[in-house]
């Protein structure tokens, strides 16, 4: 029986266990013995593995997180340390390997095909920052967790009659923000795609306070900078109190959206035919509404581009 590995790696993200458990039923009902790699590349190499069965992985789809468990292993970027892993993974007859993860993640995993496995990458992050996919599995849920964040604060910004910022995961993207925003009526959306200046910001402050709005909600990526920062000085420039919340890892947990729990079932299943059609060096990825894959090195290559279109309705409609 033909042996794959599974490992999550890197920032966790909810729907990898819906990829996880796919990738488990549909690998078994195709003949291969399906192994979990614990902890990512660190559990790779301390050879933590388990040999998974149809059960190990029943009532894991509604789960956030990731039951293999996830770590980040920056000497995996050695030359040395992959050689290693490699030599591990052959010792224990395991010619494939699925790799769930963030952009360093699957770099890791282009390092091992390069070095003769074969491998599949799924890309998952909070972030949706890998440009050759348009969803990223976990970002759906993150988004659906800060627009229910920025409902209730908006509460608090009306009673108080205050300006609440909020600042948001997404490293140099600014998927998070931008969605979220847009869901839930954020006044001023601020992404690091696109500049702006707190003067602009505090101007529209003043322009609702004058039309009698008591609220503003600010919703900040972090790539953008210093958040404590911008606060002071929106502060200075306006008649208004400002409140930050930095939501911070909350936005990495919770139970998988619908979205994120299909798409990770579509995806986990993918790589598994990928594996079997002998394709291998691919990543799955989500393009128009279809699920396909594409050259892992291309694919890796591909910028993140924000929806421009996107981010001009959300100033339209945010008055
Ligand atoms: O998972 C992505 C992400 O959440 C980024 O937005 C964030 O900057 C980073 O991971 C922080 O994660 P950690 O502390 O686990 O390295």
């Amino acid at each position: 029986m033909k042996k794959i590995g599974i490992l999550s790696s890197g920032g966790d993200a909810p729907g990898m266990n819906a990829i996880i458990r796919s990738a488990v039923r549909v690998g078994i009902s195709k003949n291969y013995e399906i192994v979990g790699i614990y902890r990512g590349f660190k559990g790779l190499l301390e050879e933590d593995f388990v040999s998974l069965d149809l059960s190990s992985v029943a009532d894991i789809i509604q789960r956030g997180g990731t039951f293999l468990e996830s770590a980040r292993c920056e000497e995996f970027r050695k030359d040395e340390v992959q050689e290693k892993a490699i030599e591990i993974l052959r010792k224990h007859n395991i010619e494939h390997l699925i790799i769930l993860g963030g952009d360093g993640s699957l770099a890791g995993g282009l390092s091992l095909q390069k070095k003769g496995l074969s491998v599949i990458g799924i890309p998952c992050t909070i972030d949706n920052d890998i440009g050759s996919t348009d969803l990223s599995i976990g970002f759906t849920t993150a988004v659906e967790t800060v627009s229910d964040a920025i409902t209730k604060l908006r509460d608090t910004s009306f009673s108080h009659g205050r300006a609440n910022i909020i600042e948001v995961m997404g490293r140099e993207c600014g998927d998070i923000a931008l969605y979220s925003g847009l869901a839930s009526g954020a006044e001023s959306i601020l992404i690091p795609e696109i500049p702006f200046t707190v003067e602009e910001v505090a101007k529209k402050i003043e322009r609702g306070k004058r039309r009698g709005k008591r609220h503003h909600i600010i919703i900040m990526a972090e790539g953008v900078g210093d958040s404590h920062k911008f606060k002071e000085e929106l502060e200075k420039l306006t008649r208004t109190e400002v409140r930050l919340t930095i939501l911070g890892y909350v936005q990495r947990g919770g139970t998988p959206s619908v979205v994120d729990r299909c798409l990770g079932t579509q995806m986990g299943s993918k790589a598994i035919d990928l594996v079997s059609e002998e394709r291998t060096g691919r990543m799955i990825c989500y393009c128009c509404g279809n699920v396909l894959s594409k050259d892992l090195e291309e694919a890796l290559k591909e910028e993140k581009k924000i929806d421009k279109k996107i981010y001009e309705i959300a100033g339209k409609v945010s008055i």
